[in-house]
């Protein structure tokens, strides 16, 4: 056992070198449980990992990777050049909750780490869509007529086949005609035998983990990155590795810095999420390498890809995958809609079982009458002529966007168009905080979100996240100018 008491008098630890639980792990649990039972206060400054160590007479190395996990976890911030400190953001009920514990005890917890680190992440949108919410399609353009069409035919001809249960794998024919889709589209190499459908890419993502990982299993993730796949990672109990990115994507060589020998790596390749940039094919390659090479699982979250307004898009990164390793996800909730729950996942060959299993447990299957008129959909024509109709609105509400900052947002926000995607980022003058110009701009009704949220290392600059597609020009402009009156008071 080691003890000590000078860095935090407060908090006692004794770590158990001859217990089966890793150094990383005990730490990161008397930390975290001194967090949460207010002993380790919002704000409260850290010692060094180097001091740390030594006093605890560990390696430098486990007490980073404590600090990396509670950083990835939001228990931690760092602030640029000024140490470590207890994150402010906490959720308040998860603290009183918890004050009343003894040292010994280990906190009950009132809800899964996944779900407080979603609490204070995430803001928490209700109500219809405003600007500039974003993961929202233009609603005003779907094609509702024909698709209670298509309803209305598939219940009056095959009611009977509807109401069954049915292969949990999906609807064969959406399979078909989702595996022909991204065969032509993105080149993913696969059969419809190999394709799973789910209730979406977070199930997707729930469905795999479930699938390739154990507690404690080393998970690269994307710095700044989606936050849905964050939460997953923590409930499963991952490691997580924070990975950033540039303007090249995921930077595989610091990736490889932090840890060499990830289990899982989860990655955003054709439309880095939120940074937006595509990951360039000398990384892809160094990527798929990696993963042979250790046996370690790729995700590819394939979400957005349809919506590239210049040039086209790399192919995906499965298709450069000789080795099995790469599973790839999509989802149909930005192409058409986000309720309408459907994603996929295609599945290596030797883990198609496997996930099978996992898809069934969660749920068993997908509505069959939602599967079978988007096969439909997809057969008769009608998705490919979708997309090239929102292709061109949505550049257009870009173009609106674009052209209202540059009237309006003049030294307030950055914006650049960009050549794919549904948001657009919007840099904020230096030293302006993006928390801060979130709050002024929620408080006028507009709908941002900071980039900071989606960081674990704080960014350099600070930026709003504006998504477009499902606002018209004019309530585009209108919004614009009431961001303008918010940022001119941060
Ligand atoms: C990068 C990314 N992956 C996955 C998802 C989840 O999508 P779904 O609605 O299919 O669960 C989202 C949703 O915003 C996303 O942005």
């Amino acid at each position: 056992m080691s003890k000590i008491a000078t860095s935090f008098p407060h908090v006692a630890i004794a770590l158990d070198r001859s217990s089966a639980t890793a150094l990383y792990r005990q730490l990161y649990d008397h930390l975290r449980n001194a967090i949460l039972s207010g002993r380790l206060a919002p704000g409260a400054r850290l010692p060094s990992t180097r001091e740390l160590a030594s006093e605890l007479n560990i390696a430098r190395n486990t007490v980073l990777n404590t600090f990396e996990q509670l950083y990835a976890e939001s228990y931690l911030e760092r602030r640029v050049g000024d140490g470590t400190y207890v994150s402010h953001q906490l959720p308040d009920d998860l603290l009183r909750v918890n004050n009343q514990q003894s040292l010994r005890t280990r906190p009950k917890r009132t809800k899964s780490n996944a779900a407080s680190f979603m609490a204070v992440s995430v803001a928490n949108y209700s109500g219809p869509p405003r600007p500039f919410r974003t993961g929202t399609p233009a609603f005003d353009a779907f094609p509702y007529k024909l698709w209670g069409r298509l309803l209305a035919q598939r219940w009056s001809n095959s009611a009977g086949e509807m109401l069954q249960y049915s292969d949990s794998a999906g609807y064969l024919p959406l399979r078909k005609a989702i595996a022909a889709y991204i065969s032509t589209t993105r080149g993913v190499r696969c059969v419809p035998e190999q394709l799973i459908i789910t209730s979406g890419s977070q199930h997707a993502l729930e469905i795999v983990i479930r699938t390739v990982l154990k507690a404690g299993d080393k998970v690269w993730i994307e710095d700044p990155g989606f936050l849905g796949a964050r939460a997953s990672f923590i409930a499963a109990d991952a490691r997580l590795v924070a990975v950033p990115v540039d303007n090249e994507g995921l930077n595989v060589a610091s990736g490889i810095d932090r840890c060499s020998d990830p289990n899982l790596i989860y990655v955003t390749p054709s439309h880095q999420y939120p940074l937006g940039s595509t990951l360039s094919l000398s990384r892809r390659l160094a990527l798929v390498k990696l993963a042979a090479r250790g046996g370690a699982w790729i995700i590819e979250d394939d979400y957005d890809s349809e919506f590239r307004y210049v040039g086209r898009p790399l192919a995906a990164l499965q298709s450069l995958d000789t080795e099995q390793r790469v599973i790839y996800i999509g989802t149909l909730s930005k192409v058409l809609f986000p309720s309408i729950r459907i994603g996929y996942i295609v599945a290596p060959p030797d883990l198609f079982d496997g996930l099978l299993s996992a898809r069934c447990l969660g749920g068993h299957q997908s509505p069959t009458l939602d599967q079978a008129v988007l096969a439909d959909f997809i057969s008769q024509g009608h998705f490919a002529r979708h997309i090239r109709r929102m292709r061109v609105l949505y550049a257009e509400r870009q173009q609106a966007l674009v052209n209202a900052a540059k009237s309006e947002l003049k030294g307030l926000l950055e914006i650049t168009p960009s050549d794919a995607g549904m948001h657009l980022l919007g840099w904020l003058p230096e030293h302006v905080d993006d928390q801060q110009a979130f709050r002024k701009a929620t408080a006028a009704g507009v709908e941002v979100t900071p980039l900071s949220a989606y960081c674990i290392e704080p960014p350099k600059r600070g930026a709003l996240r504006l998504g477009y597609t499902g606002y018209k020009s004019r309530e585009i402009w209108r919004a614009t100018r009431r961001l303008a009156e918010a940022l001119a008071n941060v």
